[in-house]
Protein backbone atom coordinates (compact mmCIF):
# COMPACT_ATOMS: atom_id res chain seq x y z
CA UNK A 1 0.00 0.00 0.00
CA UNK A 2 1.22 3.56 -1.13
CA UNK A 3 2.52 5.56 1.79
CA UNK A 4 1.43 8.85 -0.32
CA UNK A 5 -0.88 11.19 0.35
CA UNK A 6 -1.90 14.36 -1.65
CA UNK A 7 -0.41 16.78 1.08
CA UNK A 8 3.15 15.11 0.92
CA UNK A 9 3.47 14.53 -2.88
CA UNK A 10 2.39 18.29 -3.12
CA UNK A 11 4.20 19.45 -0.79
CA UNK A 12 7.39 17.04 -2.11
CA UNK A 13 6.80 18.42 -5.45
CA UNK A 14 7.10 21.96 -4.57
CA UNK A 15 9.99 21.72 -1.98
CA UNK A 16 12.08 19.96 -5.22
CA UNK A 17 10.85 21.58 -8.26
CA UNK A 18 8.49 19.07 -9.94
CA UNK A 19 5.12 20.84 -9.67
CA UNK A 20 3.50 23.85 -8.42
CA UNK A 21 0.48 26.09 -8.26
CA UNK A 22 0.69 28.64 -11.52
CA UNK A 23 1.23 32.81 -10.67
CA UNK A 24 1.79 31.76 -7.35
CA UNK A 25 2.99 35.17 -6.85
CA UNK A 26 -0.62 36.27 -6.92
CA UNK A 27 -2.02 33.63 -4.74
CA UNK A 28 -2.32 31.17 -7.42
CA UNK A 29 -5.22 30.56 -10.14
CA UNK A 30 -7.20 27.36 -9.48
CA UNK A 31 -6.66 24.41 -12.05
CA UNK A 32 -3.31 25.55 -13.45
CA UNK A 33 0.06 23.65 -13.18
CA UNK A 34 3.39 25.13 -13.35
CA UNK A 35 6.54 22.72 -13.58
CA UNK A 36 9.79 23.39 -12.36
CA UNK A 37 13.18 22.06 -13.09
CA UNK A 38 12.57 18.34 -12.22
CA UNK A 39 8.91 18.08 -13.56
CA UNK A 40 9.55 19.25 -17.10
CA UNK A 41 12.14 17.37 -17.44
CA UNK A 42 10.19 13.87 -15.97
CA UNK A 43 6.73 15.43 -17.89
CA UNK A 44 8.85 15.44 -21.13
CA UNK A 45 10.73 12.11 -20.49
CA UNK A 46 7.26 10.41 -19.80
CA UNK A 47 5.46 12.17 -23.21
CA UNK A 48 8.57 10.69 -24.94
CA UNK A 49 8.29 7.17 -23.67
CA UNK A 50 5.06 7.06 -24.79
CA UNK A 51 5.46 8.64 -27.81
CA UNK A 52 8.38 5.72 -28.40
CA UNK A 53 5.68 3.35 -27.18
CA UNK A 54 2.77 4.29 -29.23
CA UNK A 55 4.52 5.77 -32.56
CA UNK A 56 8.18 5.48 -33.23
CA UNK A 57 8.52 1.70 -32.31
CA UNK A 58 5.07 1.10 -34.55
CA UNK A 59 4.80 1.16 -38.32
CA UNK A 60 1.02 1.57 -38.30
CA UNK A 61 0.56 4.73 -36.35
CA UNK A 62 1.83 7.99 -37.23
CA UNK A 63 2.58 11.24 -35.36
CA UNK A 64 0.57 14.59 -35.55
CA UNK A 65 0.78 18.05 -33.80
CA UNK A 66 -2.08 20.36 -34.49
CA UNK A 67 -2.96 23.83 -33.86
CA UNK A 68 -4.81 24.62 -30.25
CA UNK A 69 -7.27 26.37 -31.97
CA UNK A 70 -8.99 24.81 -34.99
CA UNK A 71 -12.40 26.24 -36.97
CA UNK A 72 -15.19 26.66 -34.38
CA UNK A 73 -16.86 24.00 -36.66
CA UNK A 74 -14.85 21.72 -35.55
CA UNK A 75 -16.27 22.14 -32.14
CA UNK A 76 -19.80 22.33 -33.53
CA UNK A 77 -19.37 19.00 -35.06
CA UNK A 78 -17.80 17.67 -32.20
CA UNK A 79 -20.79 17.51 -29.99
CA UNK A 80 -18.54 19.79 -27.49
CA UNK A 81 -20.00 23.54 -28.37
CA UNK A 82 -23.37 21.65 -27.90
CA UNK A 83 -22.81 19.31 -25.30
CA UNK A 84 -19.74 19.68 -23.73
CA UNK A 85 -21.49 20.85 -20.35
CA UNK A 86 -21.79 19.96 -16.59
CA UNK A 87 -25.03 20.35 -14.50
CA UNK A 88 -24.16 22.46 -12.29
CA UNK A 89 -26.39 23.30 -8.82
CA UNK A 90 -25.86 25.93 -5.99
CA UNK A 91 -26.73 25.54 -2.37
CA UNK A 92 -27.50 28.99 -1.11
CA UNK A 93 -26.21 28.10 2.49
CA UNK A 94 -23.12 27.17 2.03
CA UNK A 95 -22.34 28.60 -1.08
CA UNK A 96 -20.68 25.43 -2.54
CA UNK A 97 -21.20 24.59 -6.23
CA UNK A 98 -21.60 20.69 -7.09
CA UNK A 99 -21.92 18.73 -10.15
CA UNK A 100 -24.97 17.15 -10.21
CA UNK A 101 -22.93 13.10 -10.76
CA UNK A 102 -20.48 14.15 -7.96
CA UNK A 103 -23.56 15.02 -6.01
CA UNK A 104 -25.76 12.26 -6.49
CA UNK A 105 -23.00 9.78 -5.33
CA UNK A 106 -22.77 11.06 -2.08
CA UNK A 107 -26.34 10.87 -1.77
CA UNK A 108 -27.72 7.93 1.14
CA UNK A 109 -29.81 5.32 -0.78
CA UNK A 110 -32.84 6.64 0.51
CA UNK A 111 -32.45 10.03 -0.97
CA UNK A 112 -31.67 8.40 -4.25
CA UNK A 113 -34.73 6.60 -4.17
CA UNK A 114 -36.89 9.67 -3.13
CA UNK A 115 -35.40 11.19 -6.49
CA UNK A 116 -35.96 8.24 -8.62
CA UNK A 117 -39.47 7.93 -7.60
CA UNK A 118 -40.05 11.85 -8.47
CA UNK A 119 -38.22 11.20 -11.46
CA UNK A 120 -39.81 7.71 -12.36
CA UNK A 121 -37.00 6.00 -13.22
CA UNK A 122 -34.23 3.57 -11.19
CA UNK A 123 -32.18 4.59 -8.22
CA UNK A 124 -28.73 4.09 -9.77
CA UNK A 125 -27.03 6.81 -10.04
CA UNK A 126 -26.41 6.31 -13.78
CA UNK A 127 -30.21 6.41 -14.28
CA UNK A 128 -30.64 9.29 -12.08
CA UNK A 129 -27.69 11.42 -14.15
CA UNK A 130 -29.14 10.81 -17.41
CA UNK A 131 -32.81 11.22 -16.41
CA UNK A 132 -31.58 14.89 -14.68
CA UNK A 133 -30.36 15.93 -18.59
CA UNK A 134 -33.02 15.85 -19.78
CA UNK A 135 -35.23 17.14 -16.91
CA UNK A 136 -32.60 19.95 -16.30
CA UNK A 137 -33.80 20.94 -20.79
CA UNK A 138 -37.19 20.87 -20.02
CA UNK A 139 -38.11 21.89 -16.71
CA UNK A 140 -35.46 23.59 -13.81
CA UNK A 141 -37.53 25.35 -11.72
CA UNK A 142 -39.45 21.79 -11.16
CA UNK A 143 -35.57 20.12 -10.58
CA UNK A 144 -34.75 22.56 -8.24
CA UNK A 145 -38.21 21.78 -5.94
CA UNK A 146 -37.66 18.14 -6.31
CA UNK A 147 -33.97 18.46 -4.91
CA UNK A 148 -35.55 20.17 -2.47
CA UNK A 149 -38.36 18.46 -1.31
CA UNK A 150 -35.89 15.17 -1.38
CA UNK A 151 -33.76 17.09 1.08
CA UNK A 152 -30.65 16.31 -1.20
CA UNK A 153 -27.57 16.57 1.39
CA UNK A 154 -24.64 18.70 1.03
CA UNK A 155 -21.84 16.71 1.32
CA UNK A 156 -20.00 19.37 3.15
CA UNK A 157 -21.78 20.27 5.76
CA UNK A 158 -24.00 16.81 5.75
CA UNK A 159 -27.50 18.85 5.87
CA UNK A 160 -30.10 18.83 3.36
CA UNK A 161 -29.23 22.14 1.18
CA UNK A 162 -30.98 24.94 -0.22
CA UNK A 163 -30.79 24.34 -3.80
CA UNK A 164 -31.11 26.35 -6.65
CA UNK A 165 -31.98 25.81 -9.82
CA UNK A 166 -29.55 23.52 -12.06
CA UNK A 167 -27.81 24.91 -14.58
CA UNK A 168 -25.79 23.66 -17.75
CA UNK A 169 -21.73 24.91 -17.82
CA UNK A 170 -20.20 24.49 -21.20
CA UNK A 171 -16.69 23.43 -20.17
CA UNK A 172 -15.13 24.45 -23.51
CA UNK A 173 -12.92 27.78 -23.14
CA UNK A 174 -13.76 30.63 -25.67
CA UNK A 175 -11.41 33.49 -26.99
CA UNK A 176 -11.71 35.83 -30.48
CA UNK A 177 -9.54 35.47 -33.50
CA UNK A 178 -9.10 38.97 -35.03
CA UNK A 179 -9.52 42.80 -34.16
CA UNK A 180 -12.85 42.31 -33.61
CA UNK A 181 -14.85 40.44 -30.70
CA UNK A 182 -18.04 39.62 -31.38
CA UNK A 183 -19.80 35.61 -32.60
CA UNK A 184 -18.29 35.84 -35.78
CA UNK A 185 -14.90 35.86 -34.36
CA UNK A 186 -15.41 33.38 -31.53
CA UNK A 187 -13.03 30.57 -31.32
CA UNK A 188 -12.20 27.83 -28.84
CA UNK A 189 -9.31 26.25 -27.41
CA UNK A 190 -9.11 22.86 -27.79
CA UNK A 191 -10.70 20.07 -25.49
CA UNK A 192 -9.53 17.17 -26.29
CA UNK A 193 -6.44 16.75 -28.34
CA UNK A 194 -7.94 13.94 -30.82
CA UNK A 195 -10.44 16.15 -32.92
CA UNK A 196 -7.64 17.91 -35.09
CA UNK A 197 -6.81 13.82 -35.94
CA UNK A 198 -10.00 13.09 -37.47
CA UNK A 199 -9.99 16.08 -39.52
CA UNK A 200 -6.21 15.38 -40.42
CA UNK A 201 -7.16 11.49 -41.49
CA UNK A 202 -7.16 12.12 -45.06
CA UNK A 203 -4.54 14.38 -45.48
CA UNK A 204 -2.01 11.94 -43.51
CA UNK A 205 -3.18 8.69 -44.92
CA UNK A 206 -2.60 10.49 -48.23
CA UNK A 207 0.64 11.82 -47.77
CA UNK A 208 2.32 8.35 -45.60
CA UNK A 209 0.63 6.46 -48.26
CA UNK A 210 -0.67 4.36 -45.39
CA UNK A 211 -3.98 2.20 -45.59
CA UNK A 212 -6.83 0.78 -43.10
CA UNK A 213 -5.70 -0.29 -40.76
CA UNK A 214 -3.98 2.54 -38.70
CA UNK A 215 -3.59 5.40 -36.56
CA UNK A 216 -2.76 8.82 -35.91
CA UNK A 217 -1.59 9.92 -32.63
CA UNK A 218 -0.80 13.24 -30.86
CA UNK A 219 -0.02 14.72 -27.62
CA UNK A 220 -0.33 18.35 -26.21
CA UNK A 221 -2.28 20.84 -24.40
CA UNK A 222 -6.51 20.46 -23.81
CA UNK A 223 -8.52 22.87 -22.27
CA UNK A 224 -11.19 22.80 -20.10
CA UNK A 225 -13.56 25.33 -17.80
CA UNK A 226 -13.62 22.59 -14.94
CA UNK A 227 -15.94 23.76 -12.58
CA UNK A 228 -14.19 21.74 -9.77
CA UNK A 229 -10.55 21.58 -10.20
CA UNK A 230 -9.52 19.70 -7.32
CA UNK A 231 -6.91 16.59 -6.33
CA UNK A 232 -3.82 18.39 -6.94
CA UNK A 233 -3.34 17.93 -10.82
CA UNK A 234 -5.82 15.32 -11.54
CA UNK A 235 -8.60 18.01 -12.75
CA UNK A 236 -7.02 20.76 -13.98
CA UNK A 237 -7.94 23.52 -16.42
CA UNK A 238 -5.38 23.27 -18.70
CA UNK A 239 -3.55 19.95 -19.16
CA UNK A 240 -1.85 17.49 -21.86
CA UNK A 241 -3.64 14.65 -23.25
CA UNK A 242 -1.64 12.07 -25.41
CA UNK A 243 -4.48 10.40 -27.74
CA UNK A 244 -4.07 7.67 -30.54
CA UNK A 245 -7.02 7.24 -32.74
CA UNK A 246 -7.07 3.93 -34.54
CA UNK A 247 -9.05 3.91 -37.62
CA UNK A 248 -10.32 0.11 -38.74
CA UNK A 249 -12.82 -1.93 -40.76
CA UNK A 250 -16.05 -1.78 -38.23
CA UNK A 251 -15.67 -5.80 -38.78
CA UNK A 252 -11.79 -5.98 -37.03
CA UNK A 253 -13.15 -2.72 -34.74
CA UNK A 254 -13.72 -5.32 -31.21
CA UNK A 255 -10.54 -7.39 -32.19
CA UNK A 256 -8.44 -3.70 -31.85
CA UNK A 257 -10.45 -2.65 -29.03
CA UNK A 258 -9.21 -5.41 -27.21
CA UNK A 259 -5.87 -5.47 -29.11
CA UNK A 260 -5.42 -2.00 -27.40
CA UNK A 261 -6.72 -2.43 -24.18
CA UNK A 262 -3.64 -4.70 -23.64
CA UNK A 263 -1.21 -3.10 -25.40
CA UNK A 264 -1.92 0.01 -23.15
CA UNK A 265 -2.36 -2.70 -19.67
CA UNK A 266 1.07 -3.24 -21.04
CA UNK A 267 2.82 0.26 -20.73
CA UNK A 268 1.81 0.36 -17.70
CA UNK A 269 3.89 -3.03 -16.44
CA UNK A 270 6.36 -3.03 -18.66
CA UNK A 271 6.89 0.53 -18.96
CA UNK A 272 6.58 2.13 -15.72
CA UNK A 273 6.64 -1.27 -13.57
CA UNK A 274 3.07 -0.46 -11.94
CA UNK A 275 2.48 -3.16 -9.37
CA UNK A 276 -0.47 -5.38 -10.54
CA UNK A 277 -2.66 -3.72 -7.91
CA UNK A 278 -2.21 -0.24 -8.51
CA UNK A 279 -4.61 -0.27 -11.74
CA UNK A 280 -7.66 -1.74 -12.85
CA UNK A 281 -10.01 -1.63 -15.30
CA UNK A 282 -13.55 -0.36 -15.48
CA UNK A 283 -15.97 -1.17 -18.26
CA UNK A 284 -18.39 1.55 -19.09
CA UNK A 285 -22.53 1.12 -18.24
CA UNK A 286 -23.66 3.92 -20.11
CA UNK A 287 -22.83 3.98 -23.60
CA UNK A 288 -22.51 6.88 -25.91
CA UNK A 289 -24.92 5.85 -28.52
CA UNK A 290 -22.60 5.48 -31.24
CA UNK A 291 -19.99 3.30 -29.03
CA UNK A 292 -19.79 -0.44 -28.76
CA UNK A 293 -17.45 -0.40 -25.94
CA UNK A 294 -15.73 1.99 -23.74
CA UNK A 295 -13.74 1.46 -20.60
CA UNK A 296 -11.07 3.46 -18.20
CA UNK A 297 -7.81 2.00 -17.01
CA UNK A 298 -8.11 3.03 -13.58
CA UNK A 299 -5.46 4.05 -11.06
CA UNK A 300 -5.31 3.79 -6.78
CA UNK A 301 -4.93 7.30 -6.29
CA UNK A 302 -3.97 8.62 -2.59
CA UNK A 303 -8.27 10.05 -2.76
CA UNK A 304 -9.65 6.13 -4.14
CA UNK A 305 -9.56 4.76 -7.69
CA UNK A 306 -9.77 7.28 -10.50
CA UNK A 307 -9.57 7.32 -13.92
CA UNK A 308 -6.30 7.34 -15.88
CA UNK A 309 -7.39 7.07 -19.35
CA UNK A 310 -10.23 5.62 -21.52
CA UNK A 311 -10.15 2.92 -24.41
CA UNK A 312 -13.35 4.04 -26.54
CA UNK A 313 -14.90 2.39 -29.57
CA UNK A 314 -16.00 5.60 -31.07
CA UNK A 315 -17.56 3.82 -34.03
CA UNK A 316 -18.07 6.04 -37.31
CA UNK A 317 -19.37 9.07 -34.83
CA UNK A 318 -16.46 11.44 -35.63
CA UNK A 319 -15.23 11.24 -39.16
CA UNK A 320 -19.36 11.13 -40.42
CA UNK A 321 -20.10 14.23 -38.00
CA UNK A 322 -17.14 15.95 -39.76
CA UNK A 323 -18.26 14.71 -42.78
CA UNK A 324 -21.80 15.97 -42.61
CA UNK A 325 -20.35 19.23 -41.34
CA UNK A 326 -17.47 20.26 -44.13
CA UNK A 327 -19.74 18.73 -46.71
CA UNK A 328 -16.64 16.43 -47.80
CA UNK A 329 -16.77 12.62 -48.39
CA UNK A 330 -14.47 11.45 -45.40
CA UNK A 331 -15.03 7.91 -46.63
CA UNK A 332 -12.23 5.58 -47.58
CA UNK A 333 -11.62 3.15 -50.62
CA UNK A 334 -10.39 0.05 -49.24
CA UNK A 335 -8.83 -1.95 -52.06
CA UNK A 336 -8.30 -5.39 -50.51
CA UNK A 337 -12.01 -5.21 -49.23
CA UNK A 338 -13.23 -3.36 -52.72
CA UNK A 339 -14.99 -1.22 -50.61
CA UNK A 340 -16.00 2.29 -49.97
CA UNK A 341 -16.36 3.01 -46.23
CA UNK A 342 -16.63 5.79 -43.01
CA UNK A 343 -13.42 3.87 -40.39
CA UNK A 344 -14.45 2.56 -37.16
CA UNK A 345 -12.10 5.06 -34.59
CA UNK A 346 -10.91 2.54 -31.37
CA UNK A 347 -9.19 5.33 -29.30
CA UNK A 348 -6.65 5.30 -26.21
CA UNK A 349 -6.87 8.47 -24.41
CA UNK A 350 -4.61 9.48 -21.17
CA UNK A 351 -4.25 12.75 -19.24
CA UNK A 352 -0.35 13.31 -19.09
CA UNK A 353 -0.69 15.20 -16.00
CA UNK A 354 -2.14 12.97 -13.97
CA UNK A 355 -0.62 10.31 -15.77
CA UNK A 356 2.71 11.78 -13.83
CA UNK A 357 0.62 12.30 -10.74
CA UNK A 358 -0.03 8.57 -11.21
CA UNK A 359 3.42 7.68 -10.95
CA UNK A 360 4.68 10.22 -8.30
CA UNK A 361 1.49 8.87 -6.09
CA UNK A 362 3.28 5.11 -7.14
CA UNK A 363 6.87 5.85 -6.13
CA UNK A 364 6.75 7.79 -3.24
CA UNK A 365 7.77 5.65 -0.27
CA UNK A 366 9.52 6.42 3.50
CA UNK A 367 11.23 4.02 4.69
CA UNK A 368 13.02 4.26 8.12
CA UNK A 369 14.92 0.11 8.38
CA UNK A 370 16.93 1.39 5.38
CA UNK A 371 18.39 4.51 6.59
CA UNK A 372 19.64 2.91 9.49
CA UNK A 373 21.91 0.81 7.13
CA UNK A 374 23.71 3.89 6.05
CA UNK A 375 24.87 3.80 9.59
CA UNK A 376 24.28 7.78 11.30
CA UNK A 377 20.63 9.01 10.09
CA UNK A 378 18.10 7.32 11.73
CA UNK A 379 15.03 9.78 10.17
CA UNK A 380 12.45 8.75 7.69
CA UNK A 381 14.01 8.52 4.17
CA UNK A 382 11.40 9.46 1.43
CA UNK A 383 12.30 8.33 -1.47
CA UNK A 384 10.47 8.50 -5.07
CA UNK A 385 11.13 4.48 -6.58
CA UNK A 386 10.70 6.04 -10.24
CA UNK A 387 11.20 4.33 -12.98
CA UNK A 388 14.77 5.33 -14.82
CA UNK A 389 13.37 6.18 -18.07
CA UNK A 390 10.98 8.93 -16.47
CA UNK A 391 13.20 10.05 -13.31
CA UNK A 392 14.40 13.74 -14.15
CA UNK A 393 18.46 13.05 -12.75
CA UNK A 394 19.07 9.61 -13.81
CA UNK A 395 22.36 9.89 -12.32
CA UNK A 396 24.01 12.21 -10.20
CA UNK A 397 27.99 12.71 -9.57
CA UNK A 398 28.71 13.70 -5.76
CA UNK A 399 32.48 14.38 -5.55
CA UNK A 400 33.05 13.54 -1.39
CA UNK A 401 34.85 17.02 -0.72
CA UNK A 402 34.38 20.32 -2.67
CA UNK A 403 38.33 19.92 -3.64
CA UNK A 404 37.40 17.10 -5.81
CA UNK A 405 34.94 19.07 -7.72
CA UNK A 406 37.13 19.57 -11.01
CA UNK A 407 37.46 16.17 -11.30
CA UNK A 408 33.78 14.73 -10.42
CA UNK A 409 32.57 17.45 -12.88
CA UNK A 410 34.46 16.05 -15.93
CA UNK A 411 32.38 12.60 -15.23
CA UNK A 412 29.41 13.87 -14.85
CA UNK A 413 30.08 15.81 -18.48
CA UNK A 414 31.10 12.49 -19.68
CA UNK A 415 27.89 11.06 -18.57
CA UNK A 416 25.54 13.77 -19.73
CA UNK A 417 26.34 12.98 -23.28
CA UNK A 418 24.33 9.04 -22.32
CA UNK A 419 21.92 10.01 -19.64
CA UNK A 420 20.25 12.80 -17.53
CA UNK A 421 23.09 13.43 -15.30
CA UNK A 422 23.60 15.87 -12.07
CA UNK A 423 26.46 17.15 -10.71
CA UNK A 424 25.71 17.92 -6.75
CA UNK A 425 28.27 19.62 -5.19
CA UNK A 426 27.37 21.02 -1.88
CA UNK A 427 26.48 20.07 1.40
CA UNK A 428 27.04 16.77 3.63
CA UNK A 429 27.40 13.67 1.48
CA UNK A 430 23.96 11.89 3.80
CA UNK A 431 22.28 15.39 2.55
CA UNK A 432 22.82 15.01 -0.50
CA UNK A 433 21.90 11.08 -0.90
CA UNK A 434 18.16 12.15 0.53
CA UNK A 435 17.83 15.11 -1.92
CA UNK A 436 18.54 13.00 -4.88
CA UNK A 437 16.72 10.35 -3.30
CA UNK A 438 13.56 12.88 -2.63
CA UNK A 439 14.00 13.21 -6.66
CA UNK A 440 13.62 9.61 -7.17
CA UNK A 441 17.56 9.49 -8.96
CA UNK A 442 18.48 5.60 -9.18
CA UNK A 443 21.76 5.84 -9.18
CA UNK A 444 24.83 8.37 -7.37
CA UNK A 445 28.13 8.54 -8.35
CA UNK A 446 30.57 9.14 -5.22
CA UNK A 447 33.82 10.34 -6.27
CA UNK A 448 36.42 10.36 -3.33
CA UNK A 449 40.20 11.09 -2.05
CA UNK A 450 41.12 7.28 -3.36
CA UNK A 451 39.48 7.64 -6.95
CA UNK A 452 42.51 10.39 -7.56
CA UNK A 453 44.46 6.90 -6.99
CA UNK A 454 42.32 3.88 -8.13
CA UNK A 455 40.47 5.49 -10.77
CA UNK A 456 37.14 4.00 -9.36
CA UNK A 457 34.28 5.78 -8.25
CA UNK A 458 31.62 4.14 -5.88
CA UNK A 459 28.07 3.47 -7.11
CA UNK A 460 24.91 3.59 -4.84
CA UNK A 461 21.49 2.73 -5.76
CA UNK A 462 18.50 4.17 -4.60
CA UNK A 463 16.36 1.38 -3.70
CA UNK A 464 18.77 -1.15 -2.33
CA UNK A 465 21.09 1.35 -1.21
CA UNK A 466 24.26 -1.54 -1.86
CA UNK A 467 27.49 0.56 -3.02
CA UNK A 468 29.81 -0.95 -5.67
CA UNK A 469 32.92 -0.06 -5.98
CA UNK A 470 33.33 0.85 -10.12
CA UNK A 471 36.20 1.36 -11.58
CA UNK A 472 35.90 4.53 -14.45
CA UNK A 473 37.03 3.00 -18.00
CA UNK A 474 33.44 0.97 -16.96
CA UNK A 475 30.99 3.40 -15.53
CA UNK A 476 28.90 4.03 -18.63
CA UNK A 477 28.23 0.23 -19.77
CA UNK A 478 27.58 -0.15 -15.76
CA UNK A 479 25.09 2.86 -15.98
CA UNK A 480 23.27 1.74 -18.86
CA UNK A 481 22.91 -1.98 -18.00
CA UNK A 482 21.53 -0.63 -14.40
CA UNK A 483 19.16 1.78 -15.71
CA UNK A 484 17.77 -0.28 -18.37
CA UNK A 485 17.84 -3.44 -15.94
N1 LIG B 1 -10.80 12.17 -26.47
C1 LIG B 1 -11.42 11.55 -25.36
C2 LIG B 1 -11.30 12.29 -24.11
O1 LIG B 1 -10.84 13.41 -24.08
P1 LIG B 1 -11.75 12.14 -21.53
O2 LIG B 1 -12.15 10.95 -20.70
O3 LIG B 1 -12.55 13.37 -21.42
O4 LIG B 1 -11.74 11.59 -23.04
C3 LIG B 1 -9.20 11.52 -21.45
O5 LIG B 1 -10.23 12.48 -21.24
C4 LIG B 1 -8.16 11.59 -20.37
O6 LIG B 1 -7.68 12.95 -20.25
C5 LIG B 1 -8.66 11.23 -18.98
O7 LIG B 1 -8.64 9.84 -18.78
C6 LIG B 1 -7.67 11.96 -18.08
O8 LIG B 1 -6.48 11.20 -17.94
C7 LIG B 1 -7.36 13.21 -18.89
N2 LIG B 1 -8.18 14.35 -18.40
C8 LIG B 1 -9.45 14.65 -18.73
N3 LIG B 1 -9.86 15.77 -18.10
C9 LIG B 1 -8.82 16.18 -17.35
C10 LIG B 1 -8.61 17.29 -16.47
N4 LIG B 1 -9.55 18.20 -16.25
N5 LIG B 1 -7.40 17.42 -15.84
C11 LIG B 1 -6.42 16.50 -16.06
N6 LIG B 1 -6.57 15.45 -16.89
C12 LIG B 1 -7.74 15.27 -17.53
Amino acid sequence: MSKATIEKISNLCKRRGFIFQSSELYNGINGFWDYGPNGVAMRRALEQAWWNYMVEARDNVEGQDSTIICHPQVWKASGHVDQFADIMVDNKISKKRFRIDNLLEQQSPEVLQALADSFETEADVAKLEASFETQVEQKTELVKVILNDCKVIDPSTKKPGDWTEPKQFNLMMQTYVGPVFDEDHKAYLRAETCQPIFINFHTIATSMRQKVPFGIAQTGKAFRNEINPRNFTFRSREFSQMEMEFFCHEEEAMDWYNYWRDERLKFYKDVLNFRPEATRTHDHEKLAHYAKAAMDIEFEFPFGWGELEGIHHRGTWDLSQHAEHSKQKLEYFDQARNERYIPTVIETSVGLDRLMLAILCHAYDEDEAETQKEGKETDVRVVLRLPAVVAPVQVAVLPLSKKLSESSEKIHKDLQKNFRSAHDVTQAIGRRYRRQDEIGTPLCVTYDFDSEEDNCVTVRDRDTMTQERISLDELQGYIFNKLNA
